[in-house]
């Protein structure tokens, strides 16, 4: 992407992230502070996605992956899976016309068939609705696990071998992102995780191996586009060498 560089010895002057992932994290923390159920942090948490993915514009990210419910996620209370689910229902019901009406183009990565039939109907509808959308591109990781992806693409790589559709020799570190969920996607510039915890938990493993990394205490339902501004800003500051050397 635009903030690689062509060259990676040589480097190129720091600009802004192309690509920003997010590990929103603390929904929970945030609801139980205020004495609330859990849900009510989700909820909190929705209406930030929302301000989030409209900063984007201006704030000059085109590429936003979000982590909105991770393949380890099913482990929770009946109550809190089923409330996110019908949280991720009415969010995409409501703001499908907003995405086209603001040129959002909507992806979403992870395993679908775990997935209810209403909510794999309407992530089908909104990806088609959006497909001709040319501004933010919007990914929402749904029942996503880096190592599920992984797994998965090694499966359908292995049946392209097993009927010759592919020969073991070309496959490469070319070949193998061609078989992962975020395939027409570039490996994200910067990963935040929110919340105060340092872990990356199992969220795109392949595609950060040379991400930068933002852990801030702020709690998803807190975090605003003047904080999103901030990191971004720090981003532009740091050098990416990509493994060579500075010069
Ligand atoms: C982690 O916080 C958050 C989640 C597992 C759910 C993320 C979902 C949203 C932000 C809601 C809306 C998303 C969309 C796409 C509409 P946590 O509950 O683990 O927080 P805790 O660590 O404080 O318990």
């Amino acid at each position: 992407m635009t903030v690689q560089p062509d060259n990676p010895e040589l480097g190129q002057p720091p600009s802004g992230p192309c690509h920003v992932a997010i590990i929103m994290d603390g929904n929970g923390r945030w609801a139980q502070a205020r004495g609330r159920p859990r849900l009510f942090g989700h909820h909190a948490g929705a209406r930030r996605v929302r301000d989030i993915v409209g900063a984007c514009p201006e704030l000059g990210v085109k590429y936003l992956t979000i982590f909105a419910f991770s393949t380890e996620n099913w482990k929770r209370t009946q109550t809190e899976v089923a409330g996110l689910m019908t949280l991720f229902r009415r969010y995409i019901m409501k703001e499908m016309q907003e995405f086209v009406k603001a040129n959002v183009r909507v992806r979403f990565i992870g395993d679908r068939p775990r997935l209810d039939e209403k909510l794999r109907g309407l992530m089908d509808e909104a990806e088609r609705m959006t497909n001709q959308c040319t501004g933010t591109n919007l990914t929402i990781a749904l029942n996503y696990g880096g190592r599920d992806e992984v797994s998965r693409a090694t499966k359908r790589l292995a049946q392209d071998v097993a009927v010759g559709r592919l020969d073991p020799k070309d496959v490469d570190e070319e070949t193998l992102p061609k078989y992962l969920d975020t395939y027409v996607l570039p490996d994200p510039d910067l990963v935040i995780r929110t919340s105060g915890e340092a872990r990356i938990s199992n969220f795109l493993l392949w595609q950060s191996a040379y991400s930068e990394y933002e852990f801030i205490d702020t709690l998803w339902p807190d975090f605003t586009k003047e904080v999103f501004s901030k990191l971004l800003s720090g981003y532009g500051a740091r050098e990416r060498r990509f493994g060579a050397v500075s010069v």
